[in-house]
């Protein structure tokens, strides 16, 4: 992976067992290399339905590994989860198992309520009663990875979202992701169940999925087609690279109170159409002699906005930073410049995923 980090070895006295849900996703993968490059005496069940949006290839190079399990199912499998916490005998669960594209929880929004809310309830339960079972251990951990969606759209001059900004989720992706918020909080509340919760922002990195701003984006210039902007293209995302995030998880989970929120942002406020502009320079640049179109920005198109479309997302890292000293070490250009470069050296790994299925949904939301 192209930007590594030291880590500080005194976190791994006693090594964890860890569950991660969705690890074969975008940012459960990263999270499982991070993991297991930094903490390599740790044990990692790795738990994933492989949707359309799993990929077992984004963890291709852990097979084989001691240290590391691979189990295809569901998380909203109660058997199969008491089964797995008790025989690989986990202390933390990392939840990032979601349905998690805005624009399809537009166009279907069943899945998401299933997977997002019955499966994190389904998870919770199965470790309490676990976590009940070992004689309430002080040591085990849920993290429940959620997003600044649940707080709603800001307006241009209305401050960053705090840990402590009423939630107001406006898609049936963010409502459903408020709702297993909800459920964790109330987990902790009620049980005392050692949850922690984080919401960030929009990451960006290695093994992103297709349909997403900066894969889509990056993929149809090297395709020399059509860059489609929502709307006017001044809605605004603070972009987070995605290692970034996972150093913020790895610093929840050893340093972190149970029962609080942490939020984690980029630090890194960008207009799309602005975004958009320097994913074309920077591709230009990285990938001068093989872009069928050129300059790129010529395909930028500007298309149907999305319905309840959010305007502005940011967040305000000051509690993470202040409380257990994380903070992002990369910019926007930065981050740009390291997953463009992927995209372009991995073209094995994207171009099966613009699969038959994958048109469909294209043609359904740009048609
Ligand atoms: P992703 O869509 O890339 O990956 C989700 C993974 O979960 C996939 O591997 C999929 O196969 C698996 N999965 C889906 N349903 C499942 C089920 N029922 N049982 C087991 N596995 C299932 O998502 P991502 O972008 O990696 O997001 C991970 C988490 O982070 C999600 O909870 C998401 O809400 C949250 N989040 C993401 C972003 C972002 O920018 N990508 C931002 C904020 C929060
Ligand atoms: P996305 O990556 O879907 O993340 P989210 O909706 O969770 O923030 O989109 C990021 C921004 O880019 C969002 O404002 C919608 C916009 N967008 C486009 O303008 N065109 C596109 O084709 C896509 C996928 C997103």
């Amino acid at each position: 992976m192209a930007v590594q980090y030291s880590y500080d070895s005194s976190e791994d006295a006693t090594p964890r067992r860890l569950l991660v849900t969705g690890g074969a996703g975008f940012i459960g993968s990263n999270f499982v290399h991070h993991w297991c490059h930094a903490h390599p005496s740790d044990r990692i069940v790795v738990l994933d339905a492989l949707t359309y949006a799993g990929n077992r290839q984004n963890l291709a190079a852990l097979e084989g590994q001691e240290q590391f399990r691979f189990v295809q199912g569901n998380i909203c499998d109660r058997t199969l989860i008491d089964q797995l916490l008790q025989e690989e005998a986990i202390d933390t669960v990392a939840h990032f198992a979601a349905e998690s594209h805005v624009d399809r929880s537009i166009i279907g929004p069943d899945a998401f309520i299933q997977t997002n809310v019955v499966g994190t309830f389904t998870l919770l339960e199965a470790f309490k009663q676990y976590w009940e079972h070992q004689q309430k251990p002080d040591d085990y951990r849920f993290v429940h990875v959620s997003t600044d969606e649940v707080f709603g759209s800001l307006g241009p001059d209305d401050p960053a979202f705090s840990e402590t900004t009423p939630y107001a989720p406006n898609s049936p992706y963010s409502a459903s992701k408020a709702g297993s918020d909800h459920l964790v909080r109330a987990y902790h509340h009620t049980y005392s169940l050692p949850t922690l919760l984080t919401n960030c922002s929009n990451n960006y990195g290695p093994y992103h999925y297709p349909e997403k701003l900066i894969p889509l984006m990056s993929i149809n210039i090297l395709l020399g087609k059509p860059l489609p902007v929502y709307g006017d293209g001044q809605n605004v995302r603070d972009w987070l690279y995605v290692l970034d995030h996972c150093r913020a998880l790895d610093t929840v989970i050893h340093r972190g109170i149970p029962g609080e929120t942490y939020n984690i942002g980029g630090n890194n406020e960008v207009k799309n159409i602005d975004l958009v502009q320097m994913i074309c320079r920077i591709m230009d640049e990285l990938a001068s002699q093989h872009l069928p179109v050129k300059p790129s920005r010529e395909l930028i198109t500007f298309v149907k906005d999305r319905p309840g479309h959010d305007r502005r997302y940011a967040i305000d890292s000051t509690k993470i930073k202040t409380q257990l000293g994380w903070a992002p070490l990369v910019t926007v250009e930065e981050g740009l410049r390291q997953t463009l470069g992927w995209y372009l050296t991995h073209k094995t790994w994207w171009e099966p995923l613009l699969s038959e299925e994958y048109q469909a949904y294209y043609r359904q939301v740009y048609a």
